[in-house]
């Protein structure tokens, strides 16, 4: 199968724009599943929680997920990509997965990054993995990657690529991805945004580099730094099915569960 990242500049309050221009980078894309950024209809800099409710979108009755939905459905793919969620029950950093069949399943970021605690509720709903028939697709959002607890429960339930929709500021993930993928032996695809923003007195510029990263910590593909592109591989998700090491280790049965109690314990 084909998988890929689209990397471009939302640019903030501008969702008609970033609309089309994402759907037009998906439409010229040749994959059969494709990542786009973190917030990519929005922008990220957010001035007040007024604001993130006022351009949140219900899931999936919302514009961005019906857009979604219908290039999907055009282009027979399945598409992940960053939205803010106006909930029942809060406003969340949320990604969608949708397919050539309409929308499959959203993901609410479990760990908000800096001041994304002022505007978001922290998700609610935990990790999922979704089957395509294809492969099985886990969602987590930018900075759930510095928790090894993300990827890690994600790979147990049995993802093959984890869809990584990005907004990063630091510029550590990237490498670190090769281990995260390494050490659970999946796919990673990690769509990243591009520019900077400066809105009521801040500013963050994001790094691009948007990264497939394959199951033996490989780096497939990585975007230019601000480049506007989408990055296709062909790849073998059987790859990530083995976690075998060598004859003697593998990732998942040599997990010594008995050990990590102290990973389930409550705050501490
Ligand atoms: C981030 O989580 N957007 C850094």
């Amino acid at each position: 199968m084909k998988i890929g990242v689209i990397q471009f500049e939302p640019l903030f309050g501008e969702v008609d724009r970033n609309l089309e221009l994402a759907g037009s980078l998906i439409m010229k894309s040749d994959a059969d599943l494709l990542v786009l950024p973190e917030l990519f209809n929005t922008g990220y800099v957010f001035t007040s929680k007024e604001e993130a409710i006022s351009l949140s979108e219900q899931i999936p009755q919302g514009r961005t997920t019906q857009m979604l939905c219908d290039v999907a459905k055009e282009k027979g793919i399945f598409i992940a990509g960053g939205l803010a969620e106006k909930g029942g029950n809060g406003i969340f950093n949320s990604s969608v997965l949708v397919s050539p069949d309409g929308y499959v399943g959203r993901y609410r970021k479990v760990h908000l990054f800096f001041e994304e605690k002022l505007w978001f509720d922290p998700g609610d709903e935990g990790f999922k993995v979704y089957d395509t028939g294809v492969c099985k697709v886990g969602i987590m959002i930018c900075f759930d990657w510095f928790f090894p607890e993300s990827m890690r429960a994600l790979s147990l339930m049995g993802a093959d690529i984890i869809c990584h929709p990005s907004n990063l500021v630091m510029s550590f993930c990237q490498d670190a991805m090769k281990t995260r993928c390494l050490e659970n032996h999946v796919f990673a695809i990690t769509a990243n945004r591009t520019g900077t923003e400066s809105r009521g007195g801040k500013s963050l510029h994001f790094t691009g580099k948007s990264q497939i990263t394959g199951p033996d910590g490989r780096v497939l593909f990585r975007a230019g730094e601000t480049t506007e592109e989408a990055g296709i591989m062909e790849i073998n998700v059987n790859e990530a099915r083995s976690k075998k090491v060598n004859e003697y280790n593998d990732l998942f049965k040599d997990r010594r569960s008995d050990f990590y109690s102290i990973l389930t314990e409550s705050d501490r």
